[in-house]
């Protein structure tokens, strides 16, 4: 959420600073603006919207050209709403201090009624310029110290650059909950909320823990934490490339990304079937045979797409492991004080690896002395960091806001736990290695879903003009039903539902009527017959089926009113080509009502916020 880029070394720091505002951008997209030194002062520029308008406001100032240290920063509003005012980077005093921040101060109130009183002047309704301010009411010449004393004071989150026009060069950096990271280049370092931004210059990288303080020139760094001396954090190589965060010839992100799950399902699952035994091979959950054995029950948290993933999870592993699964609202797992044994599982799903939910439910999980293990695609992310154990994803970096392939990824990678957790009890060898081939078929059933677009695209322009649609499905289909209206709904702006294919008749059936359509997940498996029947009950209240079927399915076909096919598959991995089909039927609806794909109105890509 919001995204922070900042650079010192020997380059003009404009470039670098609005190159990474553009790949952050994905992650707010409300207000953007520079600070960067000059001889005489900080100069701030911001803008409201999109970073292409601090771009334009930025034409006008060849004055900034030359400087070779600053800050910027992409907003996504919480602290009022997206003005010019509120944009960051934020001035602390005269404009000594500017100062950009991701995350939120809980105690801001309190902190500037202190600040009020003695004669600072708010310029905007931010927290963070109450930052700012605090860091210039206890500046004395040493920026780290200011910095470290302010946020003594600070209740909240943060991710934070500052710098002091008195201490030319530097950048002092730190965080907590919101992640920073130090991208390593020669004689310079790039600071970034996200990798993708360091990327393009270099691919080591440093990435801060929560509560580290870093000061920054050039390519000196001194890291500490806020309460001792210096520390060292080892530097990491970024496995993906710069390429990897391009459109690569699609209109938009979410397209290409569409596009890329045969391979990143490919990723997901290299080295980690055994053909021969039959069995999935997750070293890095770090479960004894024994812990596997005494495996009293799995409990998945997870948000959004991740939490859709987690309830096929929830399916598989009692359908194949007989082990007690449940999957919950990461949000809802620390408030309601759960029930958490120590030999139970909590699996902690997180595209991004820094939702501020999901990470706190990990937290609780280990203050109840579960095993907590991370389902992560943001390698070095705070959430893999925390769980220590877990499964990378390996599905390359997701930039469009709708997530699309990081859930097929985590799909698989559930599926793989189930079959792990099911030979390690009832599952024989010959099953296991039914499984494995199944598993394995995956990128082919997505391959054959893809070669579909220009069909689905034909279909998707029977639906544009819709203001509201259902998503039904049962069994395994039930959460892809939940996923498909999710993803319609964000990016298209059509009001959309998922529902278990009989809980309609419980309520929502009240809402049918001809220009509301219904997409009924039928495709061949235990249940398909009932969902019929529902597709049925529809069409009676005049609503369009549009029917996700089994290739050569004809009855099905005949049913419903326009289909789109997938091929046949057992239901628990026909998860995957029906979701995407999903995906594509709300991305050519989105495309044909001129929506903003990549970045939808209101949301960002990451929530660092509860
Ligand atoms: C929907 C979407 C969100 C995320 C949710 C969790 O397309 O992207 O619902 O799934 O915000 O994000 P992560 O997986 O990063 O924890």
């Amino acid at each position: 959420m919001c995204g922070i880029v900042a650079y010192t070394g020997p380059r003009p720091a404009l470039p670098v600073l609005l190159s990474g505002l553009k790949r952050l951008e994905y992650r707010g997209y409300d207000s953007a603006g520079i600070a960067v030194e000059t001889q005489e002062r900080i100069a701030i520029r911001k803008a409201k919207g999109k970073v292409s308008e601090l771009v334009k406001l930025l034409g006008e100032s060849s004055d900034l050209e030359t400087s070779t240290c600053g800050i910027a920063h992409t907003r996504w509003a919480t602290h009022g709403p997206p003005t010019q005012e509120n944009a960051h980077p934020h001035a602390g005093g005269k404009q000594g201090i500017a100062l950009v921040h991701n995350g939120i101060i809980e105690n801001h109130r309190a902190l500037r009624e202190k600040l009020s009183s003695v004669g600072y002047v708010f310029l905007s309704e931010t927290d963070t310029e109450v930052l700012a301010h605090l860091v210039d009411s206890l500046y004395q010449g040493n920026l780290v110290q200011a910095l470290t004393n302010a946020l003594k004071e600070v209740d909240g989150t943060f991710g934070i650059a500052v710098m002091a026009h008195s201490e030319p060069g530097t950048l002092v950096v730190a965080r907590r909950g919101s992640p920073i990271v130090l991208g390593l280049g020669e004689g310079e370092t790039i600071v970034a909320s996200d990798a993708s931004a360091i990327i393009k210059h270099t691919r080591q990288a440093i990435y801060l823990d929560d509560n580290d303080i870093a000061c920054i020139k050039g390519s000196e760094l001194d890291i500490r934490t806020l309460d001792s001396g210096t520390v060292v954090r080892p530097a990491s190589e970024i496995d993906w490339s710069a390429d990897a965060a391009e459109k690569g010839g699609y209109e938009h992100y979410m397209l290409k990304e569409i596009f890329e799950q045969p391979e990143a399902i490919r990723n997901t699952l290299r080295g980690r079937l055994d053909r021969d035994r039959g069995n999935a091979i997750l070293s890095g959950l770090g479960l004894s045979p024994r812990e596997l054995s005494d495996l009293h029950r799995v409990l998945i948290v997870g948000c959004g797409t991740s939490m859709n993933a987690g309830l096929v999870g929830e399916y598989a592993i009692e359908d194949f492991a007989g082990v007690l699964a449940e999957v919950e609202q990461a949000a809802e797992f620390r408030y309601r004080n759960p029930i958490v044994n120590p030999s139970d599982l909590v699996v902690a799903i997180s595209q991004s690896g820094e939702t501020a939910d999901t990470l706190a439910a990990v937290r609780e999980a280990i203050d109840k002395g579960a095993l907590v293990s991370g389902l992560v695609n943001t390698v070095g992310s705070t959430i893999a960091r925390e769980t220590g154990r877990g499964v990378y994803l390996h599905a390359g970096p997701e930039i469009s806001v709708a997530s699309t392939k990081a859930f097929t990824s985590q799909v698989s990678v559930l599926l793989m736990m189930a079959l792990k957790f099911a030979r390690s009890r009832r599952m024989s060898q010959e099953k296991g290695r039914r499984m494995v081939k199944e598993i394995e078929d995956l990128p082919s059933l997505v391959e054959a879903v893809l070669a579909k677009n220009d069909e689905i695209a034909k279909v998707a322009e029977r639906y544009v003009d819709q203001q509201s649609a259902f998503f039904i499905g049962r069994g395994y289909m039930y959460p892809v039903a939940l996923e498909g209206a999710l993803k319609l709904k964000e990016i298209s702006y059509i009001h959309a539902e998922g529902y278990h294919a009989a809980e309609l008749k419980h309520g929502p059936i009240a809402l049918l009527e001809e220009s509301v359509p219904v997409i009924a997940l039928c495709n061949e498996g235990p249940g398909k017959d009932k969902t019929l029947g529902n597709v049925a009950e529809c069409q009676a209240r005049a609503s369009r089926v549009l029917g996700i079927v089994t290739e050569g399915d004809e009855e099905a076909i005949a049913t419903v009113d326009d289909h789109i096919t997938i091929p046949a598959c057992p239901m628990h991995t026909s998860v995957i080509p029906a979701t995407v089909a999903l995906q594509l039927l709300s991305y050519h609806i989105a495309r044909l009502r001129g929506c903003a794909i990549d970045q939808p109105r209101n949301l960002a890509k990451s929530v660092t916020v509860e």
